[in-house]
Order: structure tokens, then sequence, then C-alpha cells
């Protein structure tokens, strides 16, 4: 056999097929299922600004005009704008018994993700590592001050992250879905994330914002600055968002 076919993708791809002749293999005793969400409340918290929809963006165009923008500028976005781009990322749209439903489809309505931003030029809010509050829809600060040597350089250096105004983090939280799907639930946790960024990407292009996807960084590092333990929570995408030249 192929050792490309031997190695950790192929099998994990393989093993966790629902088949109908088979259960998947299931060794994992039980998972704890940790909080929906993560509360930071001791954190000096920002309140966001509901987002007002008055000017709306055309769907179709901005479908055929996003792009992954890497050349932005110095200028800072507004706190409408960072608002709405966290809306469209993880804004609570409905409420179905305990979940909020958001405007991003996830598997059993879990979220097994959290987001943070990294804020570098946001007017009104101070320059910080901060953890975005789904159910209040506010920022936590977690550590306050200018990180954007940190997180360039856990993005392997790529100058778009170090020009961006603003980089979203968003770890996945492992347990929170393993609990239901066990070893399936990688495949959901990147598939939800997936959504998310696309939200996001559409919602900047809508703004006339750029903004760029980040799949290459060193995870640790992002971990670190974060705050996360990187295994039961690990930063797995990031996107950036800035002013267009
Ligand atoms: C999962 C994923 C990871 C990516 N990682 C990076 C990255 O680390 N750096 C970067 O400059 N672009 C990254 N991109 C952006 C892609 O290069 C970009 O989507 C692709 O070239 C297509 O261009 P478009 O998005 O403008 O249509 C990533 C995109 C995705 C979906």
């Amino acid at each position: 056999m192929a050792r490309y076919k031997q190695g950790l993708a192929f099998r994990y791809v393989q093993e966790t097929k629902y088949l109908r002749e088979r259960s998947p293999r299931d060794d994992l005793g039980s998972i704890p299922s940790p909080a929906r969400f993560k509360i930071y409340g001791e954190a000096k918290s920002f309140s966001l600004p509901q987002p007002d929809f008055s000017e709306s963006a055309d769907l179709w165009q901005c479908l055929a005009r996003r792009r992954s923008e890497r050349d932005t500028t110095q200028d800072p976005l507004s706190t409408e704008e960072l608002a709405k781009l966290l809306w469209s990322a993880q804004g609570v749209t409905a409420r179905a018994g305990p979940h909020l439903l958001r405007t991003a489809p996830s598997a059993g309505a879990l979220y097994p993700f959290e987001t943070y931003l990294y804020v570098d030029r946001v007017e009104g809010i101070p320059q910080g590592i901060y953890h975005f509050q789904v159910a209040d829809f506010g920022l936590a600060l977690l550590h306050e001050g200018n990180f954007n040597h940190q997180i360039t350089a856990a993005s392997l250096g790529q100058p778009v992250v170090r020009k961006a105004a603003v980089v979203f983090i968003w770890t996945g939280m492992m347990l929170r879905c393993m609990a239901k799907y066990r070893e399936r639930a990688v495949r959901y946790i990147a598939m939800d994330l997936g959504h998310v960024c696309q939200n996001v990407q559409l919602a900047a292009t809508g703004l006339g914002l750029g903004s760029c996807p980040i799949g290459a960084f060193y995870d640790d590092e992002v971990n670190e600055l974060i705050g996360v333990d990187g295994e039961e929570e690990t930063a797995l995408y990031l996107v950036t968002a800035g002013r267009l030249k």
C-alpha cells in the first residue's frame, strides 16, 4: 500500500466513515461535555453596538466580489464595522430550547468553537486580545496591549497578518463536539468553521473591507497568545480584516 495511504489523513477519513455494515470504532470512554459557550466573567467587558442593517449589501454582488485581500491600509475599522463582522460570524438569530442559533450552521447546533480577536486598530476599542461573548454580543478583554509582532510571527510572518486591523482567531472546542459525534467530530468542527469564515468574508465584502483566511500558523504560539491549552481547546483558523486601499 502507498505510504501516504497509511498516514493519519487517510486513516482518519477511512476510520470515521459511517458505513451500513459496521458501527464506527469507538474506544474513547465517556467524554465530558463542556459548557455551550465560554464566559470570561471577571474580564473587563466592552459591549458592541447592535448592527444597523438599514444600509444593505447585495448578496449576489458580495458572492461575486468576495476575494482574499492581503493588502490593507493602516486605517482603523469602526466599532460598527467590527460589530457587523462579529455578528456575521456568530450573531444569535434565534433560540431553540437550550440552543442559541447563529448566523452560520453547526452540526447538532453545538457550535464547538470559540471566537477570539486580536484588535490592532479599531476606534473605541483598546489594542489587545479579546474573547467574543456570544450570548451578550460583547467583548471580554483578556490581555491589553500591542501583540502585532506575536500574532504575525505565529502566522509564519505573513504580511497580511501584520497589516490587519483585526485578526479573528477561532479555536475548536474538541469535547463539545466529541461528546456527541465522537471521532467524527473533527470533520464537523472544520466544516462549521468554514461556514463561519465565509460569513465573515462576505460581510467584509459587503462593508467594502478586505479579509483573508489564515490556515498557516504555529498552532501553539497562537494558543499561548489567547491562553488556551492547545488540546481540549486549540486554535484552528484565523481570518484577517482591514481597510482596502
Ligand atoms: C482553509 C484556508 C486556509 C488559508 N490559509 C491562508 C493563509 O495562511 N495565508 C493566505 O494568504 N491565504 C490563505 N488562504 C486564502 C486562499 O489562498 C484563497 O482563498 C485562495 O487563493 C483563493 O482565493 P480567493 O479566496 O481570493 O478566492 C486560505 C484559505 C482557506 C480556505
